[in-house]
């Protein structure tokens, strides 16, 4: 399966037109992923898009202002910014975050909404469950958006993710150990890499060492991980 590494991969402008702050980005045809370090005193100035993001973040400090509320994030919180949300940054403290986006025509998927609804995710008070479980040892929580859905996974060592397909497109970012994966191609993949499964190619792992990723998939109607047809 496609797999990158942050490193190999040419910083561009994340926010053009917005901020000159430039970060990683890893494409698939419905959904991206971006890494992005921010300087402290970095801003993103307020505006709105027709694409969702979901945010979680790495290290430092920021305030975000998303839809009317306002906070300051940190580790292990996540900001859910929906489409047409107005949305504005201000960085405190140099701010490391993973940011997935969707990037598809947005076919057979809802139309956005209001950009109403709750922004802000700590994951820890977030209830952990089996998030595929007759599939996968995967434990974790799910953050569900309008276009696209992110969760935050812990796989032990030795226990495995049974092969699967969804029409879903999934980009999983591994945070610590390793796992072994095979989606055409097999591939060892830990910390710094980007794990990219397309849209209804059988996939599955092995965890070689305790393993946490934050996993991102476009929502498609009756696919969300809590309801995979595959599950049945
Ligand atoms: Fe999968």
């Amino acid at each position: 399966m496609p797999a990158y590494r942050w490193g190999d991969i040419e910083q561009e402008v994340i926010d053009p037109g917005f901020s000159d702050v430039r970060g990683a980005v890893v494409r698939g045809r419905e959904i991206a992923v971006s890494r992005i370090v921010y300087p402290a005193g970095a801003e993103v100035g307020l505006h709105a898009l027709p694409k969702e993001q979901i945010q979680t973040v790495i290290r430092g400090t920021a305030r975000f202002r998303v839809a009317g509320e306002e906070r300051i994030v940190g580790p292990a919180e996540a900001v859910l910014i929906r489409p047409h949300a107005p949305f504005a940054l201000q960085v405190l403290e140099e701010f490391e975050v993973l940011r997935f986006g969707d990037v598809g025509a947005g076919d057979g998927r809802p139309e956005a909404r209001s950009g109403a609804g709750q922004p802000f995710f700590r994951w820890a008070e977030l209830t952990a469950d089996f998030i595929t479980p007759k599939r996968s040892s995967a434990r974790g929580t799910t953050i569900t958006g309008e276009r696209i859905e992110v969760a935050l996974m812990h796989f032990t060592a030795g226990t495995e993710a049974k092969p699967h397909s969804h029409p879903n497109e999934q980009i999983q970012v591994p945070l610590r150990g390793k796992i072994r994966g095979l989606a055409g191609t097999e591939v060892v993949s830990g910390p710094g890499e980007v794990i990219l499964i397309p849209a209804l190619i059988q996939h599955w792992a092995a965890v070689l060492e305790d393993y946490e990723a934050v996993n991102g998939k476009n929502i498609v109607p009756g696919w969300s991980v809590y309801n995979a047809r595959w599950e049945k």
